[in-house]
């Protein structure tokens, strides 16, 4: 079917506001390794994976055929059941996990759920709704994690389940702070306190943060971030939260989950989208004091580590690990974030270039340093023109998003940044003209 009916059926019967990508948006239809496929037959190096999902990539054979032999036997039979494939699994992850002592794994169908679940252990263990966020942050589109995103944009209602503070996100590109004569002093990690001290009873459950904000455009946290908060969540009890849909498995090169940059021992983990390379799977790691504060047989998760996500999920995990694909993504990001950092000595429209491994972004901006999302659209849609697919985020939607499977070869990632050099003076030309 052609791309352009289909698009007219997709407005007749899905909600309008599923936003989809490019002008004349595209269907894939089939992937191999880091590229990808559309129903016209274009192909694509896919830096997107998926929204940061397709860790591996598509159609990895090692994973397929587990996935292939579980449906062959049985789809589902509920956590009724034992399912070896779902013990295995968290077996597997405890023994990965950067957290001590002993801990147990639950398993949900997505990164929303994953946080939801987290914050219901959270507060209970604590005995307390209150929760502190980090502005710009994305935990998720359900109800509860709605309630603990910072971004306007991702929450279509203000009501919240939990009782919610934001702290300072730590942005050093446009950090007020930062401004200070002597620099970063780590002062966004001191608003956690001021936070807890202004916005709460001072009784509060958990603090919750990404390592590097996704959805919030690639946002690092500077050296120290992490340590400096610890300190102030350890004077009072609050668990810290390392929500790792995005930064798990390798993705920030140097470390296997993003957390590790830093020195800190966070509570609980919450993973999705690179946990089953596609496959709907998500779970929270932690802590089995906090994991088995609820009495028994007070929740469930029907589809939580189902026999075919598991299987899949654990033939993917072993294939990251068997094939160092974290290694592969410091090298290959290393190389990358080179050539960003390069183009943005000579093109002004890249505000900075920031993340690690393969999560990297570029934050573009007006002249006046303003954000650009107009620059974004076209800097996604001109790439896309040119074989190469990127994401976008960001509170003002101008931040390109670069996250191809930790797969990807130094050949494609030079293929890549010759498009991104290329389509930045496109950009850049059109801004002096228009
Ligand atoms: C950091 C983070 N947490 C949670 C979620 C929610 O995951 P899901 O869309 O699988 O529910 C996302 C999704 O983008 C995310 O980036």
């Amino acid at each position: 079917m052609r791309p352009e009916e289909l698009y007219e059926r997709h407005k007749a019967a899905l909600p309008e506001w599923i936003s989809l990508y490019y002008e004349k948006p595209i269907e894939l239809v089939r992937g191999e390794g880091f590229k990808v496929f559309d129903s016209e037959g274009n192909e694509y190096l896919d830096f997107f994976g998926g929204i940061v999902t397709t860790i591996s990539g598509h159609a990895v054979p090692e994973i397929v055929e587990a996935v292939r032999e579980q449906a062959g036997k049985i789809f589902h039979s509920s956590t009724l059941y034992l399912i070896e494939k779902q013990v295995e699994l968290a077996e597997k992850l405890i023994s990965l996990s950067p957290i001590s002592g002993d801990q147990k794994v639950f398993f949900v169908g997505s990164g929303s759920e994953a946080n939801e679940a987290a914050m219901l252990f959270a507060t209970t263990y604590r005995s307390s709704s209150e929760i502190i966020a980090l502005r710009s942050s994305y935990h998720g589109g359900s109800f509860g994690t709605m309630g603990i995103t910072g971004q306007g944009s991702w929450r279509p209602t203000p009501r919240s389940a939990l009782d919610v503070a934001y702290a300072m996100n730590p942005y050093h590109y446009r950090c007020p702070f930062c401004k200070h004569e002597r620099g970063c002093t780590l002062a966004c990690a001191d608003d956690v306190r001021s936070v807890i001290e202004t916005a709460t009873t001072g009784h509060v459950a958990a603090f919750i943060a990404e390592p590097i904000q996704g959805v919030g455009g690639f946002i690092e946290a500077p050296p120290g971030y992490f340590e400096r908060v610890k300190e102030i969540l350890d004077e009072t009890g609050i668990l810290l939260i390392s929500d790792e849909v995005q930064t798990a498995f390798g993705r920030t090169g140097d470390h296997f989950w993003g957390i590790e940059a830093f020195e800190v021992e966070p509570d609980l983990i919450t993973m999705a989208k690179g946990l089953g390379n596609g496959l709907a799977i998500g779970a929270v790691m932690g802590r089995a004091e906090i994991i088995d504060s609820l009495s028994p047989k007070q929740h469930i998760s029907t589809f939580g580590g189902n026999p075919i996500s598991t299987a899949g999920a654990l033939a993917n995990l072993n294939y990251i690990l068997e094939n160092d694909l974290q290694r592969n993504a410091a090298e290959v990001g290393g190389y990358l974030k080179e050539r960003l950092l390069k183009m943005a000595e000579e093109h002004p429209v890249v505000g900075e270039v920031r993340g690690r491994g393969l999560m990297l972004g570029v934050e573009l901006v007006r002249p006046d340093g303003e954000p650009d999302p107009q620059a974004a659209v076209r800097f996604l849609e001109a790439c896309r023109e040119r074989g190469v697919l990127v994401g976008k985020g960001g509170i003002k939607a101008n931040a390109i998003r670069i996250s191809p499977p930790l797969t990807v070869t130094r050949e494609a990632a030079k293929e890549a940044a010759d498009v991104f050099e290329e389509v930045l003076s496109e950009v850049e030309t059109k801004e002096r003209v228009g």
